[in-house]
This record gives structure tokens, sequence and C-alpha cells, in this order.
């Protein structure tokens, strides 16, 4: 994965990242006692909610601070570490389900992921999931992209946001039959006047690291939010561009 966790502030500042994956869960259509694997469970908020649906959950991460996290508030979930791009289970489960992980994963070892995922589940099991989709946050990346050009810098979006036709296609290829698939935009709220600042400071610590010197990575920061102002905030309050891909496959 493309970070290193602030796991307490990102629990703080962006649990709204949970709260939308809510949705993500009713496309579900298991009955209770399901077994369910939480893949990129972080502090395991959504692994909780799929317990009190009455499922049997897992839930694996990268990041053991986040799984800490999740341990401490969840004492009865087994949490285990774990890369999505190369795990495997004891035995298989019936549903794997994901939200707001797999964009973190290059391109290139999203076939190592699906390949995991389809060991991981029973025939007939069901994958959904959610993740940023085609133009993912495209007013947000196209600011900073004019900023750092303009101070020489190159500007790389660390992050995979596939169409439905491609990550359809890349289902097909890994043993999975796409039964449901929207690609949507879900213009997201930020919390405070330095909302889009502790986002890009949150999610973009591997393109500002290219910057090497205060206090020149904060003047392309504040250049790059005065371009986006225009268009994303209003009402005193900052929202991001979110565009979501969001989909259910069965693994044959
Ligand atoms: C997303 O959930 O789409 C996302 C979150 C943080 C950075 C980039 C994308």
């Amino acid at each position: 994965m493309n970070i290193q966790w602030d796991a307490e502030k990102y629990t703080a500042d962006f649990g709204f990242v949970a709260q939308y994956g809510n949705d993500v869960v009713s496309l579900i259509d298991a009955p209770a006692g399901s077994s369910v694997l939480d893949l990129g469970c972080g502090s395991g908020a959504l692994t909780n909610t799929l317990r009190e649906k009455g499922y049997w959950v897992i839930g694996i991460d990268g990041s053991q601070e986040q799984l800490n996290i999740a341990q401490q508030s969840y004492p009865d979930i087994p949490f285990l570490q774990g890369d999505a791009t190369d795990f495997t289970l004891p035995e298989p489960v019936d549903v794997v389900f994901s939200n707001a992980v797999f964009h973190w994963i290059d391109r290139k070892r999203q076939p190592d992921m699906l390949r995991c995922v389809h060991s991981a589940l029973q025939k007939n099991g069901q994958f959904v999931f959610e993740m940023g989709g085609y133009q993912n946050n495209r007013i947000i990346h196209g600011a900073l992209a004019d900023i750092f050009q303009a101070h020489g810098y190159p500007y790389q979006i660390p992050f995979y946001f596939p169409s439905i036709g491609e990550y359809a296609s890349l289902l097909e290829q890994a043993g999975f039959l796409v039964q449901y698939a929207h690609l949507f935009d879900r213009p997201t709220p930020l919390k405070g006047e330095d909302g889009m600042k502790d986002w890009i400071q949150m999610f973009l610590k591997t393109p500002l690291s290219i910057v090497p010197m205060e206090p020149e990575r904060e003047e392309i920061l504040d250049q790059a939010i005065e371009q986006m102002r225009p268009e994303l905030y209003q009402d005193e309050q900052w929202i991001a561009d979110y565009v979501r891909l969001r989909m259910k496959a069965i693994r044959l």
C-alpha cells in the first residue's frame, strides 16, 4: 500500500470513510451466520457493523497501528495483519468485503490481490467492495499537478482509480462473474476551515515528499488550495470531489 498511516488522526478526522461504507455493506446478500472477511479493515468500524448484522467476521489489514485500534475497540473480533496482495485464509469464507482500500494498490498488483480474494472465497461466494473510481478527486489532483509543474516538480497520482470496464475485465480474468457495478459522484464534506489542507497532508504524503523543503512545500499546498477553492469550497465548507466505484462479483 502506498501510505504510512497516522491511524489516530485518520480515525478522528476521516471517520466518514467508514460511515459511507454502510451502504456498501447492504450489497451483501447472505444469511446471518455467514462468514465475512473485511479486507483492509482499518480500525474495524465496518467489521463491527458486519458482526452486528449477525455475520461471523474476520478483519485483515496491513497496518499494525490501525489493527491495535481495531483490537482495542472490538476485542472479540479476530484481526490479523496481512498484505491484501499476498494473504491466505485457513478456511474459505462466504463473503469478501472491502471499503476504500483497493485504490491504494498499484494497478500491477491488482491481479495478485484478486487471486488472493478468489482463493479466500467459497465457490459462488460474494465479493462486495467499493473503491475510488475513474477520475476520483480530479479537481484536487488537477490543481496539485498544475502548481507542482509551475514549481518545476513532477506530480504523480499515487492511486489506482479504474473505470467499470477496466475493473470488470480484471475481475473476469481472475475468475469472477460481475453482477453489479456503479460508478458515481459522491461529493464529500471535509471537516473545518483547513479541511482540504488536512486531507492533502493525510493522503498525499508521497507526492508532497518530492518537494524537498519548507517553505516551498507549504507554498505549493496553499497555491493549489486557492486554485481549487472556486469549485470545492461552498458555503464555508470544503467538499472533496470523490467518485466511487461500487461492485459485486461472484467467485466462479
Ligand atoms: C478514496 O476513498 O477514494 C480516497 C481516499 C483517500 C485518498 C484517495 C482516495
